[in-house]
């Protein structure tokens, strides 16, 4: 049988996850977690890096970012994996779908504005098997009439859309670390934010809608639930292992 992908390992993996194991420090938002969104808002100049559980998850946490709810619309290419509309499903909203390119799977930057109503919201562009979607086209759209961006850029690390980082360029973006794709966790993802509008609710949402994170910076004297959330969280186990893909990056892609 031939296997529909093969992970590819650095060797440094089970290294690092046994020294996360060693400090004794397993859930997230540890050494490695740092370590790797440091790594992706210094190299791609997101905004604010957030590692998740996956790329499902961030779009999850995309969805609640941006308020959208019942009867709201969002407009989703019809060629993707289920996650691009199951985030939104889950608020509510109704998914109106646009149509591919001609000559890729891409949603056709041309056909976007005649699908947005008075309840439209959200654009969610796929960069579907990392090939960048037509985004100055669709930030024009969505400035115009108000909407946000979520890039779906599950397929889309280290890739680029005339010099600039995908998942940089919306307002959100959401990756995987599937371990089909090029630089894998397992499972794993993230969701970057280039508007800070959102990053101090997009901590709270990622720590069991709690404020958690500003306690461990010092900034408030105790920690309670402020909002909603969920635990978007990924364990140093994940975040270690991926430590050793990113280190690789330009060998992986290579
Ligand atoms: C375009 C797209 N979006 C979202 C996902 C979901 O990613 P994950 O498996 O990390 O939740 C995938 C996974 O293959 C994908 O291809």
């Amino acid at each position: 049988m031939i296997p529909f992908n093969k992970p590819f390992l650095t060797g440094r993996e089970t290294e690092y996850i046994s020294q996360a194991v060693a400090g004794g420090k397993l859930s997230g938002n540890g050494v490695y977690t740092k370590k790797c969104q440091d790594f992706f808002e210094q190299r791609y100049g997101f905004g604010k890096a957030l590692m998740t559980t996956s790329c499902t998850d961030a779009l999850e946490m995309a969805a609640i970012l941006s308020g959208v709810g019942p009867g709201d619309e969002v407009i989703v290419p019809s060629y993707t994996f289920v996650s691009s509309a199951l985030a939104f499903v889950r608020q509510g909203c109704r998914i109106v779908f646009a149509d591919s390119c001609n000559d890729n799977p891409n949603i056709d930057a041309d056909k976007i504005e005649r699908l947005v109503t008075e309840r439209t919201r959200v654009i969610v562009p796929v960069h579907y098997a990392g090939v960048a979607c037509d985004m100055d086209k669709i930030m024009d759209i969505a400035l115009r009439h108000n909407l946000i961006v979520v890039e779906d850029a599950a397929q889309a690390v280290d890739s680029y859309y005339k010099g600039r980082p995908l998942g940089s360029i919306g307002h959100m973006g959401c990756f995987s670390f599937h371990e089909t794709k090029n630089i894998i966790a397992g499972e794993g993802g993230m969701l970057t934010i280039n508007d800070s509008r959102f990053i101090r609710r997009s901590e709270i949402i990622w720590e069991k809608g709690t404020n958690r994170s500003e306690f461990f910076r010092g900034e408030v004297n105790k920690y309670g639930w402020v909002d909603t959330g969920s635990s978007f969280l990924p364990s140093e186990l994940v975040t270690a292992f991926l430590w050793a893909q990113l280190e690789n990056i330009d060998v992986i892609q290579q």
